[in-house]
């Protein structure tokens, strides 16, 4: 099956994207892996006609967005993400409507069209970086109340929460934290900053997917405690040859990053099926808060 992608990809005259959380085997044949800010950027350069993205909504959406020009398959149209779905623009703009003119920063797990009515949008590895770059003292960050309180913990602004959250990190206990950091004294725990502030007082490194494979290759320790969804754990050991890395929790696993498969894959790239295309009206908005990210970060 890995042949006949490779084939495929190469007929269709296209790029293949996976996110950090993919299974082993699509991430295996990417042509990157990556936490959301790597992909978006690699989805604005790419030449390529065809960007097959293994990863959910919001990130072919980003890609749509930021390549109009080329066709974004996402293999399975129902990977979505649940924390994307926490916010929509008639909410966004009733809230608005309650507060005096402010930014609003918008994290990219958002659909296209909250991103079209946002100032600016960030990833977990730009929060601090996006939030300071801003004149403004006060904003409003959505969907993920976490990310939103730890980016203020780091900076001199007033941000304004919204109450959302990924079902996923939230779930993590400092609980379940100190269990497993007393089956392993000695391991560095790393934290996706999606989850929850207790959590994060825990952590010794709270970084994107990407960043935990950078800090865990960069340090002299040797084991690691992983406080993201449990998929991570492959990219950080193939990188790492010779760390252990031990999940904070089994159960962080996201079904919706684990939908697509290599069928899936072999079935888009034939067909053609399961193309993501935002439209121009939203489009046009949603990219000047997504372009304002990425002429931050490259
Ligand atoms: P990053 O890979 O950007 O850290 O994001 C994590 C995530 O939840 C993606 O859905
Ligand atoms: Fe959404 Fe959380 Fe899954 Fe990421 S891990 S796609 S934020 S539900």
């Amino acid at each position: 099956m890995k042949e006949k992608i490779k084939e495929l990809l190469k007929k269709r005259n296209a790029i293949m994207l996976a996110h950090n959380y993919q299974p082993p085997e699509i991430q295996d044949i990417a042509d990157l892996c990556g936490d959301s800010l790597e992909l978006s950027i690699r989805a604005s350069l790419t030449n390529a006609e065809t960007i097959l993205f293994c990863g959910v909504t919001f990130m072919a959406e980003t890609a749509s967005i930021l390549s109009p020009e080329k066709t974004v398959l996402l293999p399975r149209k129902d990977a979505g993400c649940p924390m994307a779905d926490m916010v929509t623009p008639e909410q966004l703009k009733e809230k608005l409507d309650k507060f005096p003119p402010m930014p609003v920063v918008t994290y990219v797990n958002s659909s296209a069209s909250v991103k079209a009515i946002s100032t600016i949008c960030c990833t977990s590895a730009n929060a601090v970086q996006v939030v300071t770059s801003l004149k403004e003292k006060e904003m409003l960050m959505i969907p993920d109340r976490n990310l939103a309180q730890y980016t203020a913990s780091k900076t001199n602004k007033k941000i304004h929460l919204w109450d959302g959250y990924c079902p996923i990190h939230n779930n993590l206990t400092a609980e379940d934290v100190l269990k497993v950091k007393n089956r392993h004294p000695d391991a560095v725990f790393m934290a996706h900053p999606e989850c929850r502030p207790d959590v994060l007082e825990l952590a010794d490194a709270i970084t994107s997917t990407s960043g935990m494979i950078k800090y865990a290759g960069k340090s002299d320790r040797s084991s690691f405690i992983v406080g993201t969804e449990t998929g991570m754990i492959y990219p950080l050991k193939k990188a790492n040859h010779d760390k252990k890395f031990y999940p904070a929790s089994e159960s962080m696993v996201c079904a919706d990053m684990k939908k697509i498969t290599l069928e899936d894959i072999i079935k888009s790239l034939e067909t053609m099926e399961g193309e993501v295309k935002v439209p121009e009206q939203i489009r046009l908005p949603a990219l000047s808060a997504v372009q304002r990210m990425i002429d931050l970060s490259i």
